[in-house]
């Protein structure tokens, strides 16, 4: 399968890296020029056991590419994952500039059917106004093509991350349509050898089933004086 992953931070790049490694030919795009540039000459931009050989080995296979935008995506993808940061701001809310703009990119430059996946932590309603801002970019260029908005939120965690994305606990995949889930079961079925990991529910079912995980994990942590 041909993916375009948009962010090449903690998450996009493992991503990245993994679903190359699974035989997808993969794209890698950043807005940060210098964390393209090291990618390309093969210097990590973190440190996380085991994921310098995977993204050398998939370079050198020709499955893994970086780049500094849509324009230099040499093939069709047929999924995008948004995997951009979402940083709180000062009320602690999420900060969602980078998802929309990154959901606008993909508007601008989407020219078949194509599954949109949000894999960036993102309030419930988000895919809904992810959809909005790329129907509003193909209007404008009076493009009628087809898309989708799949939720499948991240859960690995950092330091044990290549193993947490490929053997899995569970893959969380919000979804309304029969489309998107067939493409959705093919990308991680390799991962596993039955689907019972593999949770499909609606969108913002997905949505609220990473914000209620990471709140579960807030309150184990324990504060010792
Ligand atoms: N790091 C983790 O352990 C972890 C785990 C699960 C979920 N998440 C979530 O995943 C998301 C990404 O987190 P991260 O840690 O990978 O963030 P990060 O800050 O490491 O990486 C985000 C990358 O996106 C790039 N970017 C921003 N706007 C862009 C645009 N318009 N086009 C292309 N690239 C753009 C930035 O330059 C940066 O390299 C966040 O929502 C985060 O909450 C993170």
């Amino acid at each position: 399968m041909n993916i375009t992953v948009i962010g090449a931070g903690y998450v996009g790049l493992v991503t990245g890296a993994c679903f190359a490694d699974l035989g997808n030919h993969v794209t890698c795009i950043d807005v940060n020029q210098e964390k393209i540039k090291h990618l390309n000459q093969g210097i990590m931009p973190i440190y996380e056991p085991g994921l310098d050989a995977i993204v050398q080995a998939n370079r050198d296979a020709g499955r893994l590419r970086f780049v500094t935008s849509f324009d230099d995506v040499q093939h069709e993808p047929q999924v995008i994952f948004i995997a951009v940061g979402t940083p709180s701001n000062q009320e602690g809310a999420a900060d969602l500039q980078y998802v929309l703009e990154a959901a606008k990119n993909i508007g601008v430059y989407l020219n078949q059917y194509c599954v949109i996946v949000d894999k960036s932590t993102v309030p419930v309603g988000m895919a809904d106004q992810v959809e909005g801002v790329i129907r509003a970019e193909l209007k404008r260029r009076a493009k009628a093509i087809t898309f989708d908005v799949v939720s499948n939120p991240e859960f690995l965690r950092e330091g044990a991350a290549i193993d947490d994305f490929m053997r899995p606990d569970r893959v969380i995949i919000g979804c309304s349509s029969k489309r998107a889930r067939n493409i959705m079961l093919d990308l991680y079925l390799p991962l596993m050898r039955n689907t019972e990991k593999l949770y499909f529910m609606n969108v913002k079912d997905a949505e609220m089933t990473k914000y209620v995980a990471n709140a579960m994990l807030a309150t184990r942590i324990f504060v010792y004086e």
